[in-house]
């Protein structure tokens, strides 16, 4: 591997897009990938021993649901022969409890949790599944049972951003040590449903304000993560570290990506682990070239003295609102069109009623044909 490139530290591996819930912020791309298409177990074995080669440190077992695939117990217990520490991203609903104590004794070192929201009925009707939230509860005891730690992950939007103290408390009380309140990021399924998600810009300082008091009150006993909505940001995120910098995204049949919405730009051309090896990938897949590094900005980063620290931002999120994977993130204050996305944001959020939500569903859109959200 060329000695300047730095190994990349995590895997996403996305082992389905099977999964029970619907949730309208889904991150997946539009069009899932079919359980026929997935990757067998021997290759995703393969797979995981060349990520620990490589130097990658955590693998995020990931879907879609992914104790929805047979062999999760026997990926997970690879992860762990192959000294990779292992987290299991999980809707806890379907199977997942029937599977928990046999992945703890496989090795499984972490256990990340979705919740949809605090009130069940809520939440069920975010996920579009009823029934979800009794279960979930049940998954995450049993979870701290077996000493796992767990955290919880709450994506946060209109529907349910007047429930963040109590989404504070709920993981207080099922004893986890880490909460993740991330404010909707608007690309895949979320771009689509962006009118029903946008929350007003009063209500997203209120929950950043509980956030930092609960992070206070709370220290030693629970981290708080918190994402904030791009769209009322002064400056983006360093998106998946920084494109081809620190993460792989494997999808379920096996094309390596540099971030999981990556597929949205067109152009691009993924490498799959069907033909090559991880380190031919990450060195030198025409996909993770385009945009690693800075030579590839335009003004106003190639100038800008941050390049380094948030790498340009999101390229999707790019692409969503300006047509131009290669532009500056639009959420950048020093991008052109920024004050238009403020705006839009406003405007949307402003919307006396949101409208409902469009669910997915694999093979198809959710049944809905509005037109997709507007570029600014
Ligand atoms: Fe980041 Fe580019 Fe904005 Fe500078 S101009 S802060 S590098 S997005
Ligand atoms: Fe693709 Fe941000 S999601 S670069």
């Amino acid at each position: 591997m060329n000695a300047a490139l730095p190994a990349p530290i995590g895997l996403l591996a996305e082992l389905t897009h099977r999964c029970p819930l619907r949730c309208p912020y889904c991150s997946n791309p539009l069009e899932l990938d079919r359980r026929s298409g997935e990757l067998d177990t021997a290759t995703w074995q393969r797979v995981l021993s060349e990520a620990a080669a490589l130097g990658v440190l955590h693998v995020h077992l990931s879907g879609g649901e992914p104790t929805a695939r047979a062999d999760i117990v026997e990926i997970t217990a690879h992860c762990a022969r192959a000294g990779l520490y292992s987290n299991l991203i999980t809707s806890g609903v379907g199977g997942a409890l029937k599977k928990l104590d046999a992945l703890a004794d496989a090795g499984l070192d972490h256990v990340q949790l979705s919740i949809q929201a605090a009130d069940a009925g809520n939440a069920e009707r975010i996920g579009g599944l009823a029934n979800a939230q009794p279960q979930k509860m049940a998954f995450a005891e049993r979870v701290t049972a077996l000493g796992l730690p767990l955290t919880l992950n709450a994506v946060i939007h209109r529907g349910n951003i007047d429930e963040v103290e109590r989404i504070v408390e709920l993981a207080v009380a099922l004893g986890a040590k880490r909460l993740e309140v991330a404010h909707t990021q608007y690309y895949g399924w979320a771009y689509v449903n962006r009118a029903a998600l946008m929350p007003a810009k009063a209500d997203v300082d209120r929950s950043i304000r509980i956030v930092e008091a609960a992070r206070k009150r709370l220290e030693g006993r629970l981290v708080i993560d918190l994402v904030v909505p791009d769209y009322y940001a002064t400056y983006p995120k360093a998106c998946a570290g920084g494109w081809g910098r620190r993460l792989m995204n494997v999808t379920p049949t096996g094309r390596v990506l540099p971030c999981h919405a990556a597929e949205t730009i067109p152009g691009l051309e993924f490498w799959s682990v069907r033909d090559r090896s991880l380190a031919d990938i990450w060195a030198a897949s025409p996909a993770f070239m385009a945009y690693r590094g800075t030579d590839w900005m335009p003004e106003p980063c190639r100038s800008c003295d941050r390049k380094e620290r948030d790498w340009g931002g999101c390229r999707c999120q790019a692409l969503a609102l300006t047509g131009d994977a290669a532009a500056t993130d639009p959420a950048c204050a020093h991008s052109p069109h920024h004050a238009r996305v403020k705006a839009l944001a406003a405007a949307e959020s402003a919307a006396g009623e949101a409208p409902a939500y469009v669910y997915r569903t694999i093979g198809g859109a959710g049944g809905d044909d509005r037109p997709a959200p507007a570029r600014i």
